[in-house]
């Protein structure tokens, strides 16, 4: 099943561009389903129905549906919802509802992901469109799979240390309640899940991230934030669509911004070749519904199938060379002087550039090997490895 993500500055036209993509695939009959991630849910207005976050067929081979985080937190949740709030109340910090629980950072993501899992487990769709929430905030959902591992591991690990003492200290008072077996399975359940989100993330020749920007300095300026942060995180960005591209006009004031927008579309060039670029043009009227919906997608895939993947070489790798091991991430548009290094005690490096922290498990053959250096080519940070002679 492929996995389509598209990503953007907020009002670039991802919901549009979504909506569009979902509509010629569904046309070349492709079994398809685009789902909308953003709670301030577009989805339906661009597509001209009624959406609700019940799957709903609207129209042959398109199956749609907006993501309701307080419903999913409320029904499907509950059990680990329960005990987070009973834990919290014995720390005397208060409750937690399913709502507070729902604004918790990466839950939709998660949610999202976990959608993505059954879909490709019942075989229903051939393709799953995912229209998300503006930049920043996607990108710290899409390292959901990341971060919430170790979250689990910190939080239920302890806990789970915990039940084997108690289990055995006859008498021993606890301060805070222990989870049911019916908590700690759907824990456990919850942490396969996140790996398997984690492999169909990191699958680049199904799972892609496509990044929607206008020809203008702050989307530019963000989508290469984006880029360099997604590639951090090992995924697959495999095109750029530049949307709200001006028709040629006369007017003085019009034939500056051309101008203007000609310097940006060679920045965006500069910036992203080799990666694939689409365009699709401003638009004289309102974008929506299925007719305008139609045109955008002819004008960014032409004849194409969007289905296709245009970019599958994934961002980060190793290679090995006599005793050396090298660990490749591709990293564009950072400064060597902005990526910080350091090796942690579990077999593991974090990588900072900015605001951003990168944890990158390293294979098990790294456990003893000592980290010798880092160099930074051709937008590529190497970390180099030496193993250990005694092995
Ligand atoms: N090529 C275009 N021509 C004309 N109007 C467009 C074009 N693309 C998008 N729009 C309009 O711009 C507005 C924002 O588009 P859209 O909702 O698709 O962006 P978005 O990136 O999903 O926004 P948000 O970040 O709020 O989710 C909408 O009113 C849409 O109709
Ligand atoms: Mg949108």
């Amino acid at each position: 099943m492929r996995t389509i993500i598209y990503n953007g500055k907020g009002g670039v036209g991802k919901t549009s561009v979504s909506a569009a993509t979902a509509r010629r695939l569904a046309k070349l009959g492709h079994r398809t389903i685009i789902m909308s991630v953003d709670t301030a849910h577009s989805l339906g207005d661009s597509l001209g129905v009624e959406l609700s976050s019940d799957i709903r067929n609207v129209g042959p081979n398109l199956d749609a549906f907006e993501l309701d985080i307080i419903h999913e937190m409320r029904t499907k949740w509950s059990a680990i919802k329960d005990y987070i709030s009973a834990f919290l109340l014995s720390q005397g910090v208060g409750d937690i509802s399913a709502d507070e629980m729902a604004i918790l950072p990466g839950m939709e993501m998660a949610a999202a992901l976990f959608y993505v899992l059954q879909f490709k487990d019942s075989g229903e769709y051939d393709v799953v469109i995912i229209d998300t929430a503006p930049t920043g905030e996607t990108l710290r959902l899409l390292s959901f799979p990341d971060v919430s591992n170790w979250y689990i591991e910190k939080m239920f690990g302890t806990v789970k240390k915990l039940l084997a003492i108690a289990r055995v200290t006859v008498g021993k008072v606890l301060d805070f309640p222990l989870p049911s077996k019916e908590v700690m399975q759907s824990i456990e359940e919850i942490k396969d899940n996140m790996q398997r989100v984690k492999a169909i993330l990191e699958d680049s020749e199904n799972t892609t991230i496509r990044l929607v920007l206008n020809p203008e300095t702050m989307a530019i300026n963000e989508t290469m934030r984006s880029y360099t942060y997604l590639c951090l995180y090992n995924k697959t960005v495999e095109c750029l669509i530049v949307n709200k591209i001006l028709p040629p006009m006369k007017n003085a004031y019009f034939k500056e911004k051309m101008k203007e927008q000609e310097k940006h579309l060679q920045e965006i060039h500069e910036a992203f070749d080799p990666l694939k670029i689409m365009y699709a043009k401003m638009m004289p009227t309102e974008l929506r519904g299925p007719e305008a919906l139609d045109l955008m997608a002819d004008m960014i895939f032409e004849d194409s199938d969007p289905i296709e993947v245009y970019a599958t070489s994934s961002p980060m790798h190793f290679e090995t060379e006599g005793d050396i091991d090298k660990l490749y991430v591709q990293m564009p548009f950072v400064k060597k002087e902005d990526v910080e290094l350091f090796k942690a005690q579990d077999n593991s490096i974090i990588i900072h550039t900015g605001s951003q922290k990168r944890t990158v498990s390293l294979p098990m053959t790294f456990k003893d090997s000592e980290m010798i250096g880092a160099e930074f080519t051709d937008s590529h940070l190497i970390v180099k490895f030496r193993r250990n002679k005694d092995e």
